[in-house]
């Protein structure tokens, strides 16, 4: 169980709502600023009932490197847009300065503190840095699941030290994500794309016994052929991984789930040399050339799949959707799930950087039930791991029963 925060009492209370602005920029620009839209519901029911909003986020990776590319100072323009109220932000490290600050910031404005982890001790999770954050606020509020896999110090170790509560987007993905795969409506289809079946074996574990179909494309598609002894020309591959797709497909006969690989494939000599475009059965893969996508069988296939499935959870594209033609399936599949959705005839949900960009390509992002705006996150939660933040409010919800 976790508390959200319409359960806390927030009048005249500082609330350190942890948010992820960890967003993509363009030329100076935020390029895509989901992230920042997700958590607006939080920051204005907060400010709606008197209480105020102290911001924490991280941005970047910058080990321990103070420089102007890991400040937030450049998210203050758009954040500033699109929730409409002025936002104070705190550069300072220093933690009585920063402390005086948020007294003396007037009550109808948002506080934004620096990078949180330019603060020593915020990737170690240290006691003594939880213990300054909790200074600056009287609730913490975590309304970032994409960095809830972290165990930091304004993830994990300040729920020990405040009453800890979960944001209206926190609480709207883990709803979304149990719906998909804890208490899915059935049959429940996994469509697991992606170049490398090393990066996905834990996942791959994790769905055979909860789903009905596994559809296996991308790059991956490619090892699971080899393995069946398919001619998959130069093809990339993880020729070490043979046993282990042979595995997984026995396993996959016990928990009666069924793994659906491509039956055929766009190929050309490199992700790059379009010239020579061809569609071939599985295995008649020219050696010299790349399966670069599925084939359009393969994407029939697939529609007909998804056309008596209840539910769809979808990570990773099915050939290599950067260099167009090699996005069509991909887009053809999202297209089919979406107009699915739309009939009420599927429950969709999607996440991971590379799928999400490519039903943003397609255009049918905003069609899906759901899309994670987390990367890593949505991963470790799909391969059943426990988000060490996601624990930290339900320990405390439990503690303070
Ligand atoms: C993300 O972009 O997935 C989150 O912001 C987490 O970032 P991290 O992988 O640097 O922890």
């Amino acid at each position: 169980m976790i508390n959200p925060i319409s359960n806390a009492t927030l009048k005249n209370k500082r609330v350190l709502i942890r948010v992820d602005l960890n967003v993509p920029f363009e030329r100076g620009k935020v390029s895509d600023a989901s992230r920042i839209i997700a958590t607006i519901p939080t920051i204005k029911f907060v400010l709606k009932n008197g209480g105020r909003p102290i911001l924490i986020s991280h941005f970047g990776r910058p080990e321990n490197q103070s420089n102007e590319d890991f400040s937030l100072k450049k998210i203050i323009p758009e954040l500033t847009k699109l929730i409409g109220v002025g936002v104070e932000f705190i550069e300072s490290l220093d933690y009585n300065f920063i402390q005086k600050s948020i007294n003396s910031i007037p009550k109808n404005k948002i506080v934004l503190l620096e990078n949180s982890r330019l603060f020593d001790g915020e990737e170690s999770n240290s006691i003594a840095l939880s213990s300054i954050f909790a200074k600056f606020g009287d609730l913490y509020c975590n309304d970032a699941f994409s960095v809830s896999h972290r165990t930091h110090a304004s993830i994990v170790g300040i729920t020990r030290l405040l009453p800890s509560y979960a944001g209206l987007h926190l609480k709207k993905e883990i709803t979304a994500l149990n719906q998909a795969l804890l208490d899915p409506q059935k049959p429940l289809v996994a469509i697991v794309g992606g170049s490398k079946v090393s990066t996905k074996l834990s996942l791959l574990n994790n769905l055979l016994p909860k789903v009905d179909h596994i559809i296996v494309g991308g790059g991956m598609a490619n090892t699971f052929l080899f393995a069946q002894n398919k001619e998959i020309g130069s093809s990339i591959c993880e020729k070490h991984l043979i046993e282990l797709a042979q595995k997984i497909q026995s396993n996959a006969k016990k928990f009666n789930c069924k793994i659906h690989l491509p039956v055929d494939a766009i190929c050309a000599y490199s992700f790059d040399n379009k010239r020579d475009i061809t569609i071939h059965k599985i295995n008649s893969c020219p050696r010299e050339k790349m399966i670069l996508d599925c084939g359009p069988q393969t994407v029939s296939n697939i529609g007909k799949i998804l056309q008596t499935a209840k539910t769809l959870i979808w990570n990773g594209p099915l050939g290599a959707f950067e260099n167009p033609p090699f996005n069509k399936a991909t887009e053809e599949v999202a297209r089919i799930a979406a107009t699915l959705t739309k009939g009420n005839k599927l429950l969709s949900v999607a996440g991971g950087g590379d799928t999400v960009a490519a039903l943003k390509n397609a255009k049918v992002l905003s069609e899906f039930t759901y899309v994670s705006n987390a990367g890593g996150a949505f991963l470790e939660w799909i391969e059943g791991k426990e988000l060490p933040g996601l624990k930290a409010l339900e320990t405390w919800a439990n503690s303070s029963q």
